[in-house]
């Protein structure tokens, strides 16, 4: 946050494409509520610029970004269009109702992506920018224009595009590394170069948006930074297109903790990121490395002795910053099942989570079933099931009850209970081990075709008692969706987090978001 010795020029402003190019990779699809939640948290956060989505991609991302720019309190509402005056108008539509707007409107400039993907001429895609930029300008005073793939065009022509898009009334212009190739110094000659050589770079904010594809994503942002760019776009937990954007929980706290070498700061509440991204984690079912930086499990252990020993002596010893100053609480022993109501609503209020009503009733009815199967109850353990509350609060298909014969002599069979909208089904199932069984149970009373790509069973906490987590990734049409499933029963959680994701792809096919939507990195320009 902000303090009296930092001055306006050094501010970096905050655009979070969680909900765009973090929802466009394979298996993180979110539901519309799961992306309202999200948008919601990072609202609350101080993020400045919320990417909420791809309005022409599908109904279902025109309802999101609409609602979205609906409930927005404070963020600006940005939506993604490609250079067509169709996508540019829809894009419009959809942030309409938001307090305070952008278009970002993109293109490609890199010989390569001109001339195989849009199969055009330099001067075409010139005279394009002029057209996207005026066009998106026709709706909204607040327009970002992005020179898809930047980092591989040809020096000349970026800048005679940048000052195009500038003349045309583009206020931010981003400069991608879409393919994640750059590196610190190069990326930082590139923005430097471009802004001392366009004559009215002055007139626009530049802006950063780095892939991992090498590991250098936050290291390329913040060398953007320093060469003069004061937006950075990135994600939650890094998801993104490929080997994903740069970490939002990183650059924020690389630039708060080493203020002395990059004196920028940045409108985040910090100890908002373990929050953020145990939700996004949750939603997307993607896990967070344990090692991450900032947000992993890992991140504030600490294992050998010598450290741990220095620690106690003091804590500067190897902290380089508190695990308060990013939101994490220390583990407790929290509940039991002596626990009320009341104590669970004031252990939700301090992990971070705000529940509707309904939710908090199931919530609280669940953590009663939980505590009288488990002695101890940690904070994760309520994480874990709140999240899952959440995830699957808008599941049509849900599990009413499955009993398993497993063991050595098979085949092992799973008899399975049903609720799909309101109406119960059963089945018994042999397989070749108890899950086998169980997923042939679910696709016998839901027939699908969908393939499963994971299957991952991780425990939430130590002891034999914990619960089991299990995420699924299930994959149809090219696309994928990823869920997870909590439960004392690994059988159980497998069967929750098989349903979790059919519920996904359910309720993708409703929601109108077929297997032609438009794909952004792979979509030629039509
Ligand atoms: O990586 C990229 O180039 C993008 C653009 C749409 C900004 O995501
Ligand atoms: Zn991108």
């Amino acid at each position: 946050m902000n303090t009296p010795t930092q001055s306006e020029k050094d501010r970096v402003v905050i655009f979070d494409t969680t909900l765009r190019d973090g929802e466009q990779c394979p298996g993180a699809t979110m539901t519309h509520e799961e992306k309202i939640e999200v948008a919601e948290l990072l609202d609350t956060m101080g993020v400045d610029i919320i990417e909420a989505g791809f309005p022409i991609a599908s109904e279902g991302d025109f309802a999101a970004v609409h609602e979205i720019a609906q409930r927005s309190k404070n963020a600006v509402i940005c939506g993604l269009s490609r250079a067509s005056s169709k996508d540019i108008d829809r894009c419009a539509e959809a942030i309409k109702p938001a307090k305070r707007k952008r278009i970002h409107t993109f293109l490609s400039t890199s010989p390569v992506h001109m001339k195989y993907k849009l199969q055009k001429e330099p001067h075409e895609v010139y005279e394009m920018v002029i057209a996207q930029v005026t066009r998106a300008r026709s709706h909204t005073d607040d327009v970002e224009w992005s020179a898809e793939d930047g980092t591989r065009t040809e020096h000349d022509f970026l800048c005679r595009c940048v000052e195009a898009a500038i003349n045309a009334g583009a206020t931010t212009i981003n400069i991608p590394d879409t393919v994640g190739y750059t590196v610190p110094e190069e990326y930082f000659a590139l923005f430097d170069m471009v802004r001392q050589r366009v004559p009215n770079s002055d007139k626009a904010r530049f802006s950063v948006h780095c892939h991992d594809d090498l590991g250098m994503a936050v290291a390329n942002s913040v060398a953007g930074v320093r060469a003069g760019a004061r937006q950075i776009e990135c994600t939650i937990n890094g998801i993104g297109e490929r080997a994903g954007n740069a970490a939002l929980e990183e650059v924020v706290m690389a630039m708060k903790v080493r203020n002395d070498v990059m004196p920028f700061w940045t409108g985040i509440d910090s100890t908002m990121l373990t929050r953020a991204s145990k939700l996004v984690s949750a939603v997307t079912s993607f896990p967070v490395q344990y090692n991450k930086a900032i947000v992993g499990r890992n991140a504030f252990a600490h294992e050998s002795g010598i450290h741990q020993d220095g620690m106690l002596k003091h804590t500067q010893t190897y902290e380089i910053m508190t695990p308060e100053s990013v939101g994490v609480k220390q583990t407790s022993l929290v509940m039991g099942k002596h626990s009320g109501r009341h104590a669970f609503v004031h252990k939700l209020a301090d992990l971070g989570y705000q529940l509707a009503d309904n939710q908090l009733e199931d919530a609280f009815g669940r953590f009663k079933a939980l505590a009288d199967k488990k002695k101890q109850i940690y904070d994760e353990d309520i994480e874990a099931l709140v999240d899952e509350e959440i995830a699957h609060a808008h599941d049509r298909i849900k599990v009413v009850s499955l009993t398993v014969i497993a063991g050595t002599v098979g085949p092992q069979s799973a008899t399975l209970a049903l609720d799909i909208d309101g109406k119960q089904v059963t089945t018994q199932a042999t397989g070749n081990g108890p899950v086998d069984a169980i997923f042939k149970a679910i696709r016998a009373l839901v027939p699908h075709e969908a393939k499963l790509e994971l299957f991952q069973v991780h425990a939430v906490t130590e002891g034999t008692d914990a619960q089991a987590e299990v995420s699924v990734r299930l994959s149809e049409g090219g696309r994928a969706v990823t869920a997870k499933g909590a439960d004392p029963d690994t059988l159980v959680a497998s069967a929750k987090a098989y349903l979790g994701a059919l519920n996904k792809l359910t309720s993708r096919r409703m929601k109108g978001k077929s297997e032609m939507e438009p794909r952004i990195h792979s979509t030629d320009f039509g």
